[in-house]
């Protein structure tokens, strides 16, 4: 058991380097599984989401190594069809690509269903759709999801209901090495989906469209390992930038695609938050005066859920009214609570928080519900006065690299300590 301690008021000023994203990595590391060999990826965030990642595919046989510079080298040749401890695979959303690389690979798959943080109801109806369109059959049993495809997949047009990123995904990495060619339509188009689309075809594989919201997927015979970067994690520096906003100063968010923040930089912006965007990175500056905005999550490019929480934490500290609608995950507003301890006035009613800005904000003891809740508990005591004890770390770490380490390089006094 750990606690972050943050003593608010410091303005946060310098340089921060943003790892590689988290939920590109998670796709890529379990896609290895077909290329049936020893690959090295850069950019790999040390985040427990990618630990848990590898537990899982060392207990199926593969093996794996970290290298200098965030590199990981990861051999999956020696991978054997057998079922996934359910202790691991249940404590993590991207589990679910195993479904689809176990299916690409073997013909079979058997997986524990999938965890990840609590937002509600987070079901993969699209996940079995797509397996099922691609000729797997699909049951379950004891918590277990059980495909089989006899005769191999076969390629087919899906038409996913909801742009999901995870049903993306899955598809492209059962359909790679499926007999002909797979159209995913109605395609999530974020930029991890690109990612991971870029690796596959550093392998071998054949996929266009990936980044639009038709992908298609031509089987191909074999894929072959490679080296390859992970991009770097939009979210992670949204929050940064977020983070910069709310507590003042001037920060260079570093080692960034600038393009893919351009909806958290726009509406930075419409609160009079100072955004300057270069070649890969951002300049966020702040007096700590900035306005209330209305904001709505979408699909990429649109306002990411995973952002929503950072912005409330912001917005208590603007002038005037605030709202933020989270339509992907309605279930996403258990931090609205957390925030209260703090003296902040905010009211949720179905998928819409109302939040009055501007009242004084102090420390508080508080519990962070998930990842991004979290990363929006620290953001909301780096301005309040007084110390903040937020618990449940253990869920920021599943998806940010050092955060301590990295606010306390740009002025903030924050700790993480051991209660054990
Ligand atoms: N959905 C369905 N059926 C499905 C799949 C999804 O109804 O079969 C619904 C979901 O319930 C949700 C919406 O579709 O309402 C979008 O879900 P999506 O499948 O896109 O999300 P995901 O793949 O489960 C990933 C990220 C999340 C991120 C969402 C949305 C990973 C491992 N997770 O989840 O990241 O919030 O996309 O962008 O990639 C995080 O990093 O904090 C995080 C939660």
């Amino acid at each position: 058991m750990k606690k972050i301690i943050v003593r608010g008021g410091n303005p946060l000023n310098g340089d921060v380097y943003i790892s590689g994203m988290k939920n590109a990595a998670l796709p890529i590391i379990f896609a290895c599984i077909l290329n049936r060999g020893k690959n090295v990826l850069y950019n790999v965030p040390d985040v427990s989401d990618i630990d848990l990642s590898l537990e899982i595919l060392e207990s199926l046989g593969a093996k794996h190594r970290r290298l200098a510079d965030g590199a990981l080298e990861l051999d999956t040749e020696g991978v054997r069809s057998e079922t996934a401890p359910y202790e691991f695979v249940s404590k993590m959303r991207g589990s679910t690509y195993l479904i689809g690389a176990m299916l690409g690979r073997f013909g079979e798959a058997r997986v524990g269903l999938p965890g990840g943080c609590d937002f509600g109801d987070r079901p993969i109806d699209q996940h079995v759709k797509g397996f099922g369109a691609l000729g797997a059959k699909v049951s379950f049993e004891d918590g277990s999801l059980r495909a089989d495809a006899g005769n191999g997949l076969r390629g087919n047009s899906i038409y996913l209901d909801i742009a999901s990123v995870g049903a993306t995904a899955n598809m492209m990495i059962a359909g790679v090495l499926a007999n002909g060619l797979t159209v995913v339509m109605n395609a999530a188009r974020e930029p991890h989906i690109v990612d991971l689309a870029n690796f596959l075809n550093m392998c071998g594989a054949d996929i266009r469209g990936a980044g639009t919201n038709t992908v298609k997927i031509r089987g191909v015979g074999g894929l072959h390992p490679c080296t390859y970067t992970i991009s770097p994690d939009m979210i992670e520096a949204g929050t940064f930038m977020v983070a910069a906003a709310t507590a003042g100063g001037s920060v260079n968010v570093r080692n960034i695609i600038p393009e893919h923040l351009d909806t958290i930089t726009a509406k930075l912006r419409e609160t009079g938050i100072s955004v300057d965007v270069f070649d890969d990175y951002v300049t966020v500056s702040s007096d700590k005066r900035f306005r209330g905005v209305t904001i709505k999550t979408w699909p990429y490019p649109g306002f990411a859920t995973d952002m929503h929480p950072q912005f409330s934490a912001m917005l208590c500290y603007a002038s005037g009214v605030s709202t933020i609608s989270d339509v992907i995950f309605d279930g996403r507003f258990k931090y609205v609570n957390e925030l209260k301890k703090m003296g902040a006035d905010i009211s949720v009613s179905g998928y819409t928080a109302s939040i009055m800005g501007g009242l004084p904000m102090r420390g508080a003891a508080m519990h962070a519900t998930d990842l991004r809740a979290g990363a929006a508990l620290v953001i909301a005591a780096l301005a309040a006065k007084g110390v903040s004890e937020i618990s449940g770390v253990e869920y920021i770490e599943r998806g940010y690299s050092e955060l301590d380490k990295k606010l306390r390089a740009l002025g903030v006094d924050i700790e993480i300590v051991s209660l054990d």
